[in-house]
């Protein structure tokens, strides 16, 4: 077993997101993780790799064996663990080669040869189909939306993690993106690296030898399956789960904390 969650829970804001995800992924899967709008899809990859937004509250992360859940980030990047954000933040000041130095010096005992540096870059810039001179430029600042996803694939490629979460990739891609994209993601599963794969759409995973489908709502695992459950989620929609798995479907939102009377000034 590649990564084993059990009983995984966490809020923020006070809030409970997570309502013990359990789920099992195995070496070399590509796994599509599927849900409805706002049901921790997101979370889960975030809290995988221990995004400080969220407080675990219950439950455990595994990854090769090993007891990863209170590890930290860089700690969990060192173990081979790959986040592509759905949103991938500005970092202003920081200029993408810088960053991707020290992201790659990170992971090595002895730090890379300026030329080695080189080379590096500029194949995997040409694997992504974007201009190297943006290395150049502060990291996503005035990327365009396609741009920031084909950079996230870019560290990827520069990392070669072992587990790569990839959180919406494919959206404002165009389908020349997706196709390379796609081919990137396929190369790098035939080198062993296991995928978690969140998308609404199916035009990448039917690109991908997706195995395994797990549908999150309500900031649990409802229903897995293989690749047949992601197809018939992408031909009907998600209402078939409530009519034939009865499973609610309904975004449930813990009560807010009542303040009760201390905010309430009683007048006679
Ligand atoms: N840091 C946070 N603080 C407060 N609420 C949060 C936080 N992160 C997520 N949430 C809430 O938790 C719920 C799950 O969000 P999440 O981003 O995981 O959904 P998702 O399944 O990825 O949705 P989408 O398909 O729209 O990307 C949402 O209601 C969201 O508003
Ligand atoms: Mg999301």
């Amino acid at each position: 077993m590649e990564l084993l969650i059990s009983n995984l829970s966490c809020q923020a804001e006070n809030e409970n997101i997570l309502n013990g995800v359990d789920l099992e992924v195995n070496k070399g899967d590509c796994l599509a993780l599927l849900g409805p709008n706002g049901h921790g899809k997101s979370t889960l990859l975030n809290v995988i790799m221990s995004s400080p937004n969220y407080k675990v509250t219950g439950g455990s992360i595994t990854f090769e064996g090993e007891d990863i859940t209170s590890l930290s980030a860089d700690q969990k990047s060192k173990a081979g663990i790959f986040l592509a954000f759905q949103n991938p933040p500005d970092v202003p000041g920081v200029i993408t080669m810088d960053f991707f130095k020290a992201m790659i010096n990170s992971h090595r005992e002895k730090p890379i040869s300026l030329y080695e540096f080189y080379k590096l870059t500029t194949e995997n810039y040409q694997k992504v189909a974007l201009d190297s001179s943006m290395a150049s430029r502060h990291l996503n600042e005035s990327y365009s939306g396609g741009e920031k996803k084909r950079n996230e694939i870019l560290q990827m490629l520069l990392l070669k993690p072992k587990l790569a979460l990839l959180d919406e990739i494919d959206s404002g891609l165009d389908v020349d993106a997706l196709t390379i994209i796609a081919k990137n993601i396929e190369e790098l599963r035939k080198e062993g690296t296991t995928f978690i794969i969140v998308s609404h759409y199916d035009r990448l995973l039917n690109l991908l030898n997706v195995n395994k489908t797990a549908v999150m709502v309500n900031g649990k695992i409802a229903l897995t399956g293989d690749k047949s459950l992601a197809d018939r989620i992408s031909k009907e929609g998600y209402s078939f789960l409530s009519e034939e798995y009865n499973i609610d479907l309904k975004k449930k939102k813990e009560e807010p904390v009542s303040i009760g009377v201390c905010a309430t000034r009683v007048t006679k």
